[in-house]
């Protein structure tokens, strides 16, 4: 053991070091971190050696010098070490004996001295539902494949902290529902961050795949917690109480469906990515002067229809008494369709210019929105009670 930690603190310390992780707990022991990343980072001062210590939720981050006791952090608990240089793995898995097991592989990996100022993430890598989303590997890493995924996730999750400090949902506890979930990835990791800030989370995904449900429930047994799915049609979810509603990328009308559904059971906050969008492209056949240049080429009239739909949506959750914003939403397969439609409800009655707005754009284009059709009777209450 006190060999194989001199070879690997010899390695963290020379000028070919790219990275260390150590993780696992050796027998008897109790590390104080779940991880450890070692990193070579280039400050004012010249080269440091950044230790970002994991508890599974937060990261920690410190930056020493190279004379910094790593034979001490080495032997703090962990049983697999993994150092890599630029041409040479070493990984060292400590045994039930505390015998040292090291084996050495040759890579090819670049040393990266930027100081990586990366924003805090919302959950850390190492968080348990990533290993039961099979999205980190088991060093607690996100695998490269799943980056894209993970960062998605942190942008919602940032999305959603923000709607949160609205006065609606207070209290102990808080009710989610997730239409077309999928396989769960922002489900599960919305109900993993809101587990520290409400007593009780309760979750339900809802998608019309089975293989889905049967996915997700696995999940859920893995990381033992109690979140329902369903297998339907988001339109025929049952009735239920539901303080935050979403739909992220649900295809087409899906999302209508699922922004319906939320309105009905009173969501007071609703969160909608929307998907491909074939219901508006194929009702405009000519557009209104002097627009008709904007429609006259293919590509540009399907750009324009898909943001006609999502202003057209957010409107009518305006109408409706939703605080209302659009916001940019990192990820998802369509780099063209990563909007996302946050509303809160706060009861507030619309404008006659609002109203206004709405009824000029569905009459000029000569449209008829599904989701307007959805809620006729909703809107057409609003409009009046407005007009009282
Ligand atoms: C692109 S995936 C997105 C999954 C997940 N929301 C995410 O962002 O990772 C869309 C999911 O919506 C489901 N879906 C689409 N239309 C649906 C409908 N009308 N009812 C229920 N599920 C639907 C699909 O089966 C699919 O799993």
């Amino acid at each position: 053991m006190p060999d194989a930690i001199a070879q690997l603190v010899e390695k963290i310390r020379s000028p070919q070091f790219v990275r260390a992780v150590l993780s696992g707990q050796r027998r008897n022991l109790q590390p104080k971190y779940l991880r450890i990343d070692i990193k070579p980072v280039m400050l004012k001062d010249g080269v440091k050696l950044q230790i970002i210590s994991s508890d599974g939720k937060k990261d920690f981050t410190k930056n020493v010098a190279a004379d910094f006791d790593f034979a001490q952090l080495l032997n703090s608990g962990y049983a697999n070490l993994l150092v890599d240089t630029e041409t040479e793995s070493f990984q060292v898995k400590v045994s039930k004996k505390d015998e040292a097991l090291l084996s050495v592989s040759k890579v090819k990996l670049s040393r990266e001295l930027a100081h990586d100022r990366q924003k805090q993430r919302m959950l850390a890598e190492g968080n348990q539902v990533f290993k039961a989303l099979d999205m980190a590997d088991i060093l607690g890493r996100i695998k490269p494949s799943k980056m894209d995924k993970y960062k998605q996730v942190d942008e919602f999750l940032r999305l959603i902290d923000q709607t949160l400090n609205t006065p609606l949902i207070s209290g102990d506890e808080i009710k989610v529902v997730d239409l077309g979930c999928g396989h769960a990835y922002l489900t599960f990791a919305l109900q993993e961050f809101l587990k520290d800030k409400y007593k009780k989370v309760s979750i339900l995904g809802v998608d019309e795949r089975e293989d889905s449900k049967q996915h997700n429930e696995k999940v859920a047994a893995k990381l033992k917690i109690e979140a329902k799915f369903l297998a339907a049609k988001i339109a025929d979810t049952p009735d239920q109480k539901v303080d935050i509603a979403i739909a992220l990328h649900a295809c087409d009308t899906a999302t209508d469906d699922a922004i319906y559904w939320a309105v009905k059971n009173d969501a007071k906050v609703i969160m909608a990515a929307p998907c491909c969008m074939h219901e508006l492209q194929t009702q405009i056949k000519e557009s209104p002067e002097p627009w008709g240049l904007l429609t006259k080429y293919g590509l540009v009239k399907e750009r324009l229809v898909d943001l006609m739909t999502d202003s057209l949506r957010a409107q009518i959750l305006k109408l409706l008494g939703f605080r209302v914003d659009i916001v940019e939403f990192i990820g998802g397969e369509h780099t063209a369709r990563n909007i996302l439609i946050r509303a809160v409800k706060t009861g507030a009655a619309p404008s006659d210019l609002d109203k206004q707005r709405f009824h000029q754009l569905i009459n000029d284009w000569q449209i008829k929105p599904y989701l307007a059709n959805l809620l006729a009777d909703e809107l057409k209450a609003a409009t009046q009670i407005s007009r009282s």
